[in-house]
């Protein structure tokens, strides 16, 4: 019998690239999507053409829907649950922070609920995030005091804690990775390093003359997607449940993404981006710097892909979905390096 596992958030980034990794281990694989009069799959339709050999189904369903999720728990009595359905995005918690907060931290109880009420045993991932550190000082591990400075942020802390409460409460096998930021050609278009190597492609592609941002110097640790899905996968095998972060170790300024991008396609960056205050946010995290030892410890989890390497594989994506030549530089830096992905630039 396959392992079964089920993904909230499946449509999104991390639950592309899970869905595609779990295939490949051999699991059956299941995934709450949200109904949408248009198709919410684009990043999925690679798995559904071949369907993984019938091993992928997806499920309508709300993270505001709890008896959905009881039922679906129920239906599907997966081994592995992986909740990385949210309201993601940092800005936009600030002008959302009651929906930010239902469906970022109140879905997450609903889920733990379902679980716990469901007696499904089964192990549960929750996709914790390094902005729960906010204002803490650089680097942060897993004993950093948290800080959190936006609606966001502090909805994922209710969630961590709530996942740490049924872990002690009721003795759910429940983990947090904490996950510093991970890109992807995959990445939402209005997330800050998609913005960037999708704005050197429209420029020169002639459908637009200037990129314009936000705040260019907050600091971020920027790691490759396909290999934090793979931490998460990791952290549910371990004999015992526990929290850990994720993180290349090294940190960069939006600024020094916008040069290498535009350096990398052979453009001064100064012509063409523009900074404009209404982007910057009501409170900034200024410096997010991920301290790993213990993932590198417990689980031999390390992120490979070098800052260059990874603006340049969004480049190179982002040049090649505009029909224009990609220098190919990413990809062949990448090499072979996650397996399991069938095409890194999609
Ligand atoms: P993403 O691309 O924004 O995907 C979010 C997913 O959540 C989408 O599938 C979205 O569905 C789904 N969703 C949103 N509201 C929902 C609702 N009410 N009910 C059910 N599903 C809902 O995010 P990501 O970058 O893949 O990140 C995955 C998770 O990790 C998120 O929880 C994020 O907060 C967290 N995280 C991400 C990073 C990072 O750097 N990427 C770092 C730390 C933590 P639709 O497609 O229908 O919108
Ligand atoms: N989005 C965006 N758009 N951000 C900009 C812009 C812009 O035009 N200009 C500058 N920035 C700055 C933001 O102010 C922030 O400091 C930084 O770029 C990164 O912003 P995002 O790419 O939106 O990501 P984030 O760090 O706020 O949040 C992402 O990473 C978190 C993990 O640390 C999201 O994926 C979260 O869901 C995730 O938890």
């Amino acid at each position: 019998m396959p392992t079964i596992a089920f993904i909230t958030g499946i449509t999104g980034q991390d639950g592309s690239y899970l869905a595609e990794f779990l295939l490949g281990q051999g699991y059956e694989v299941h995934g709450l999507i949200r109904w949408c009069s248009t198709s919410p799959t684009q990043r999925l339709d690679h798995l559904l053409q071949d369907a993984g050999g019938g091993r992928l189904t997806l499920h309508c369903g709300d993270l505001a829907d709890a008896a959905r999720l009881g039922a679906l728990l129920a239906e599907v009595q997966p081994d592995e649950v992986y909740h990385l359905g949210a309201q993601s995005h940092v800005r936009v918690s600030f002008d959302l922070p009651a929906y930010t907060g239902d469906i970022t931290g109140l879905g997450t109880v609903r889920l733990l609920e379902a679980v716990r009420r469901s007696g499904v045993r089964c192990r549960f991932y929750q996709a914790s995030s390094s902005e729960m550190f906010g204002s803490a000082p650089a680097p942060q591990n897993e004993a950093t005091p948290f800080w959190p400075r936006s609606p966001y942020a502090a909805a994922k802390l209710y969630s961590y804690w709530m996942v740490r409460n049924y872990r002690e409460a009721h003795g759910l096998f429940v983990c947090n990775g904490i996950m510093y930021n991970h890109e992807s050609p995959r990445r939402g278009e209005t997330f800050v390093t998609r913005k960037i190597s999708r704005g050197v492609a429209k420029i020169l592609k002639g459908e637009a003359t200037q990129l314009v941002l936000g705040n260019l110097e907050a600091r971020r640790d920027w790691g490759y997607a396909p290999e934090y899905v793979e931490g998460m996968w990791r952290l549910l095998q371990q004999g015992e449940p526990q929290d850990l972060v994720f993180g290349t170790g090294e940190t960069h300024s939006v600024r020094d993404f916008v040069e290498e991008a535009f350096g990398y396609a052979n453009l001064d960056w100064r012509q063409f981006v523009r900074v404009d205050p209404s982007y910057f946010r009501p409170t900034e995290v200024e410096h997010l710097r991920a301290d790993s030892t213990q993932a590198r410890r417990f689980l031999g989890w390390e992120a490979t892909v070098t800052f260059p390497q990874l603006v340049r594989l969004m480049v190179d994506a982002d040049l090649r979905a505009a029909d224009l030549e990609a220098p190919g530089e990413g990809l062949r830096a990448l090499g072979n390096r996650v397996r399991w992905l069938r095409n890194p630039l999609s």
